[in-house]
């Protein structure tokens, strides 16, 4: 694996990989330690991000690798005197030896590796894709689930422009029997490509108009921030989809509680003591998954170069 663009350019067996490399981090094993030294690395994020931005650049250094960041491109870097995506790109590379990717364009990550002599992660674009956060989130079903195949998921909100949603879903369809129910708020439906993608992939897909149709024993609830930035109508109602003790009350012990943060209140907090509320646990999932990516990336590009 030479970059990560979408996530239907992951087969199954890189991803089972990238996850016991992903352990292998977690456990902080001695051998992985400053074993990117001399390597450079760009955050080139072109949209507002915490947790994406934080953990990459935090998984780089605990990798050794030097970091070079730009955390609001859009409005400090070059292209605010209108240099173009490709130019920027062809300029970083010669700086960095990966660039790491978020742009509002949703193929803006394909035109990058279109252009680049150095690997491209896409770290979110537009309301396209992240694949970043569908590897982390399907690490963490693995952690609480241990067989990802015969999973049922309902996902929540704006299925329409939550890229997370998208990638998920995309990575979640390399497995078997997996069932997803999808409770958007009206108007954020999910789009019929990935319907269809769904259904070309033996797994179902389930609407929901209302709480009490998602089973009481799903697997996971995956609740999602409806995407304002993206939308003109803001005037979204998102009473129906809050998740709260209540709502929450007729799910079984083994139901947990998942959301590619931040929230906004679709998830209420009286519920953030919860065991089963697993959304803290996620993000920290960022570390040891982005460590997995970076490493095997950069060890594939450069396998016959530098000190690999
Ligand atoms: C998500 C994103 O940027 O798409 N955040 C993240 O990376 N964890 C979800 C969101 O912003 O709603």
């Amino acid at each position: 694996m030479k970059n990560l663009i979408n996530s239907q350019d992951l087969t199954k067996i890189e991803l089972e990989k990238l996850f016991v490399l992903s352990d292998k981090m977690n456990k902080r094993q001695k051998k992985y330690d400053d074993s990117l030294k001399g390597f450079v690395i760009a955050t080139l994020f072109y949209e507002p991000s915490t947790r994406t931005r934080l953990s990459f650049e935090s998984a780089i250094q605990k990798l050794g690798a030097g970091l070079i960041s730009t955390e609001n491109a859009k409005e400090s870097g070059s292209a605010k005197k209108g240099e173009t995506l490709e130019d920027t790109i062809k300029i970083i590379q010669g700086y960095a030896d990966m660039i790491i990717l978020r742009h509002f364009d949703n193929d803006s990550s394909d035109r990058a590796l279109k252009v680049a002599s150095v690997p491209i992660i896409n770290a979110g674009a537009g309301n396209g894709e992240h694949p970043p956060q569908g590897l982390l989130d399907i690490y963490t079903i693995r952690q609480y689930k241990k067989e990802i195949n015969n999973t049922s998921i309902a996902i929540i909100g704006d299925l329409k422009n939550g890229r997370t949603v998208h990638s998920l879903i995309k990575l979640l369809c390399l497995y078997e029997n997996i069932t997803f129910y999808g409770f958007s708020v009206k108007g954020l439906e999910l789009p019929k490509n990935y319907i269809e993608y769904i259904e070309s992939h033996n797994a179902k897909y389930f609407i929901c108009k209302d709480f009490s149709e998602i089973p009481s024993d799903v697997n996971f609830i995956y609740q999602t921030r409806i995407q304002t930035e993206r939308l003109e109508n803001k005037n979204f109602s998102i009473e129906d989809i809050i998740l709260n003790k209540e709502r929450f009350s007729r799910f079984s012990e083994n139901t947990y509680i998942m959301h590619p943060l931040p929230r906004t209140n679709e998830i209420s907090t009286d519920l953030d003591d919860d065991k089963r509320s697993i959304y803290f646990k996620q993000a920290h999932n960022g570390i040891p998954t982005k460590m997995a990516l970076i490493y095997s990336i950069i060890k594939d590009f450069y396998k016959n170069k530098k000190h690999f």
